[in-house]
């Protein structure tokens, strides 16, 4: 897939499916890219996933640039996405635009941000100043204290009704992408029917125009355990254990080196 976002549009028209997965650093970029992944997103999942901190509140700008770095010098082919971490963007678009600038000098070519409504306007002077946006709504982490925890959204009728108008107002300021996640399929899928640009959605059923995971659940190498609706390909964690017991036991018994 192309990195030309006009080409998702198209796939969107065409009925294609896209995928995307985070990375966070060079060799699984590279893993990703080389699979065939069409999007590759430096989350701000990092901060749990490779920092191991309980949510994701703790990352920096100044993090989310290095990871982007990192990541853009090993992607040919998928889209690059980077998250504007939680305290870098809210307090005005001016601040939104500063550290978007940041994220796409460092290799993004597409800035996601959290938050519904009130960052309409922010995504229409992002839109209007050369920087993509994509709106990320409903389970949106850097909300988990105010919600009480990683907790699905949009289970009311008022709530699915307010997801749908975030999300349309969102795409009419310019918002180039919708992600959605942990909220109804149902609900899901009629933004996805509603709104012209892809959506892409996390615990948000089969009917977005794309999918997204975080590397470390589809790898098994979230050793806590992954959301209920990620799905894991692999149990990395006890082949790549297994692989470094197999080292240490060889050091031991004189067999490495030979
Ligand atoms: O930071 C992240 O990995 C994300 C995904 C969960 C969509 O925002």
């Amino acid at each position: 897939m192309s990195k030309n976002i006009g080409n998702w549009d198209k796939a969107k028209r065409e009925g294609r499916k896209l995928s995307f997965i985070t990375a966070y650093d060079h060799p699984f970029a590279r893993m990703a890219d080389a699979a065939g992944l069409d999007g590759i997103l430096i989350g701000d999942s990092l901060g749990m996933m490779i920092g191991g901190a309980p949510d994701t509140l703790g990352v920096s700008l100044e993090q989310m640039e290095y990871h982007t770095a990192i990541v853009a010098k090993a992607v040919q082919k998928a889209l690059i996405m980077a998250d504007l971490p939680f305290g870098s963007f809210e307090e005005s678009p001016a601040q939104a635009f500063a550290a978007s600038a940041r994220l796409m000098k460092a290799g993004a070519e597409i800035v996601k941000l959290e938050g519904g409504a009130p960052m309409v306007e922010t995504v229409a002077f992002l839109s209007a100043r050369a920087v993509p946006v994509c709106a990320h709504i409903g389970l949106t982490p850097q909300h988990v204290r105010q919600f009480g925890g990683f907790k699905r959204q949009g289970k009311t009728p008022e709530a699915a009704e307010r997801l749908i108008e975030d999300a349309i107002a969102l795409a009419q300021a310019g918002a180039r992408m919708v992600l959605m996640e942990a909220i109804p399929a149902d609900v899901a899928a009629e933004i996805t029917r509603r709104v012209s640009v892809p959506t892409i959605g996390i615990g948000a059923g089969p009917g977005t125009d794309a999918q997204v995971l975080v590397l470390h659940d589809v790898l098994g190498l979230n050793m806590d355990r992954a959301p209920g609706f990620a799905r894991t390909y692999i149990n990395g964690a006890a082949l790549m254990q297994e692989a470094l017991t197999k080292y240490a036991e060889d050091v031991r018994a004189s067999k490495f080196p030979e």
